[in-house]
């Protein structure tokens, strides 16, 4: 064979592994082969320059672009879609056509509305010839350099290509993608990138191909634009089949139906799927499937009638940021927060959302009276993007942490090598002893109803307490006749408080806020040694011969019940009559979990999670949050989450409830039978 026929050979082979690769994720070839092809041909065609053809899978990245995009006119325009924003706006939207029609519509195409970048591509006798924005729909900007370097984009169609075609699609960033990159940029110390959507444009609209080709982009198409030479079809769908055949990446998740019901069944799944997903999605697009029926409900002006956007609701908002403050935390650490104009977004309304410390405001820029980007997306707490900097004020001046604590004047500092900054006034910080009153009497520690923030306010600032042993001290008539404290009131509080001086010592434990001492620490002391004294005697040494506990954690703990101030808070303990000693002191020697590890995902009936956690280590096993290879068993309650199938791809051991407790009945052995 000659060169020729070999670079020719060479090309086909390269594209068809690219597509198994890029567009059906199944490579046929391991990387290496893959790898040797491309060095193959791109060696022939060093030889003979002559042979390199524009489509060559060598030739995606070429020079940079020069000047401006030129203006792509649209052959066909490119129209935007009529929006609705609930069920009713769709099932009106099916009355229109089925009154067009005299009759309803025989079946929709429902895709999921991907959040990208629109761009039309278009195909002559199967080479990509050029790739443009959307721009006004009437003209975008020829973008055809940087979509080559899109690898899932075909610079070649396969099979019985058309003679020419324009297809158009969604340029989007897997949110895997967008995650890495800002892992980078923070690495390096640079801004993060705002969302995957906004990178993606600006990775397509920028000019230098490379860029783009290392921003791991993806592509999902959509509809044609115009064909000539191509076979006749009858539905959309059946196009979206053809140009998948021809190579073109096709979302999987789009659905035919035949009624309205289905579709709305549609728009549910996808809202509740939005976050389970590498790419985000900002509605569902719901088509008339039969071509000749679009052609008899036609188009507006600006849009199809045969089409319609069903928006979800915006997961980013723009707000004002008013000002930045801090909080001391009950370890000391010190958290700058956003006090935001209130934000309806994602559901609910946001008032404030942590910058979590000094490099990270600085990292993001933003600046107390900026225009900024509220996020929340799903469950996850509500956060700054970033400002939208064209609408920044001239003269807007950077935040910086305060030398001096808010609360109690004494200096801030940022220890060597860390990113959290830390009050150095102890508990004599009104800031931070507040923080560990309401951990004191939390859930998981003493369990105090109605001794929230709001109480411990009151009684701070009223002098009635000034430690956590304070607590059980109180009496009626430091509250009666306070502003909102009626008999009822208090006299629950002080029944809330007497009923915690019989806490387990883990709770006690917990509530003292000892450096790295959680539930899960506390439980392990609590079952070695049965009582506080008995704890506060023991030595570093002792404290660390027992399975899980680290030496930092024994050092913590040691130094803890040294410290004179502590000493003398668990005598006042003592002296309020705050159990200091379990009763039923767990046997240790009954650890029927000691060495299994387990996960817990989804709702159990009987358990809440820190409960099903606790009885877990109170067998003397451990709760993991995710899992791995280690993983004894996965307990699966209702509505499990990722990790169901990531135990089941491990052979990692699952239960149902009801195996769960006879695991905790009998030991790892009882699914054995
Ligand atoms: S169809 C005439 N299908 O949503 C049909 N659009 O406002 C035109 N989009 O500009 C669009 N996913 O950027 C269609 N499966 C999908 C889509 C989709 C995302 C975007 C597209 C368009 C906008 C419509």
């Amino acid at each position: 064979m000659d060169d020729a026929a070999r670079a020719a050979e060479l090309r086909d082979l390269v594209h068809h592994h690219n597509y198994r690769y890029h567009v059906l994720d199944d490579p046929e070839v391991a990387d290496a082969e893959y790898d040797s092809l491309v060095r193959e041909l791109a060696a022939l065609e060093d030889k003979h320059p002559e042979l390199i053809v524009p489509d060559s899978p060598t030739q995606r990245v070429g020079g940079p672009v020069s000047g401006l995009f030129a203006p792509a006119t649209h052959r066909v325009p490119m129209f935007s879609l009529d929006n609705v924003e609930n069920l009713d706006g769709l099932e009106a939207w099916e009355g229109r056509l089925t009154r067009s029609l005299a009759g309803a519509p025989r079946a929709f195409s429902c895709e999921l509305k991907v959040d990208g970048l629109a761009v039309s591509l278009t195909y002559e006798r199967g080479r990509l010839a050029r790739a443009s924005t959307r721009g006004d729909g009437t003209t975008g900007e020829d973008v055809t350099a940087n979509a080559r370097a899109i690898d899932q984009v075909p610079l070649v169609l396969r099979g019985d290509v058309p003679t020419a075609m324009e297809v158009r699609g969604e340029i989007y960033m897997p949110v895997s993608a967008f995650d890495a990159l800002n892992r980078i940029q923070a690495d390096r110390g640079e801004k993060p990138y705002v969302n995957p959507r906004n990178t993606a444009a600006g990775s397509v609209r920028q000019k230098n191909p490379a860029v783009t080709a290392s921003r791991r982009l993806a592509i999902w198409v959509y509809q044609i634009g115009f064909l000539e030479g191509g076979p006749e079809l009858d539905t959309h769908s059946e196009q979206m089949a053809w140009l998948a055949e021809l190579g073109l990446r096709i979302n999987p998740a789009n659905e035919v139906v035949d009624s309205i019901d289905a579709v709305e069944a549609y728009v549910r799944d996808a809202e509740r799927a939005r976050h389970s997903r590498d790419y985000e999605t900002d509605g569902v697009v719901v088509k008339v499937d039969s071509l000749a029926e679009q052609q008899a409900v036609g188009s507006t002006a600006k849009a199809p009638r045969w089409a319609i956007a069903y928006k979800m609701a915006p997961e980013e908002k723009t707000t004002k940021l008013q000002t930045i403050e801090i909080n001391v935390g009950r370890t000391g650490a010190v958290t700058p927060y956003a006090v935001l104009e209130p934000i309806f977004v994602g559901g609910v309304t946001v008032t404030t959302a942590t910058l979590h410390n000094e490099g990270e405001v600085h990292r993001k820029d933003v600046r107390p009276g900026d225009t900024v980007i509220v996020r929340r997306a799903g469950d996850v707490i509500p956060e700054v993007v970033g400002p939208v900097l064209s609408l920044r004020r001239k003269g807007l001046r950077r935040w910086n942490m305060p030398k001096r604590c808010p609360f109690c004047n004494n200096p801030i500092v940022l220890p060597e090598g860390e990113a959290k900054a830390r009050c150095t006034g102890g508990y004599s910080c009104q800031g931070r002893l507040r923080e560990h009153l309401a951990h004191f009497a939390a859930r998981g520690a003493m369990d105090i109803e109605g001794l929230g923030y709001k109480t411990v306010d009151l009684l701070l600032t009223e002098g009635l307490i000034a430690d956590p042993a304070d607590i059980f001290t109180l009496r009626s008539d430091d509250l009666d006749g306070r502003d909102g404290w009626g008999e009822t009131s208090v006299a629950n509080l002080l029944g809330a408080i007497e009923a915690a001086k019989n806490r387990p010592v883990a709770n006690l434990l917990v509530g003292l806020g000892i450096d790295h001492v959680g539930g899960s620490v506390a439980r392990v002391l609590a079952r070695r040694f049965g009582s506080i004294d008995a704890l506060a005697r023991a030595t570093e040494d002792q404290i660390s011969e027992m399975g899980g506990i680290g030496p930092e954690i024994a050092g913590s703990v040691a130094a803890w019940f040294v410290a004179s101030e502590n000493v003398e808070l668990i005598s006042k303990f003592r002296e309020a009559g705050v159990r200091l000693e379990d009763e039923t002191r767990g046997d240790p020697g009954n650890e029927i979990l000691a060495g299994v590890s387990i996960v817990i995902t989804g709702t159990l009936d009987a358990f809440s999670r820190d409960e099903a956690k606790a009885a877990v280590e109170d067998r003397g096993g451990r709760v993991a949050g995710s899992v791995s290879a280690k993983t004894t068993a996965l307990v699966a309650g209702v509505s499990p989450g990722s990790k169901l199938a990531k135990a089941e791809s491990l052979g990692v051991d699952v239960l149902d409830e009801a195996g769960f407790r006879r695991h905790l009945e009998r030991g790892p052995s009882s699914e054995q039978t």
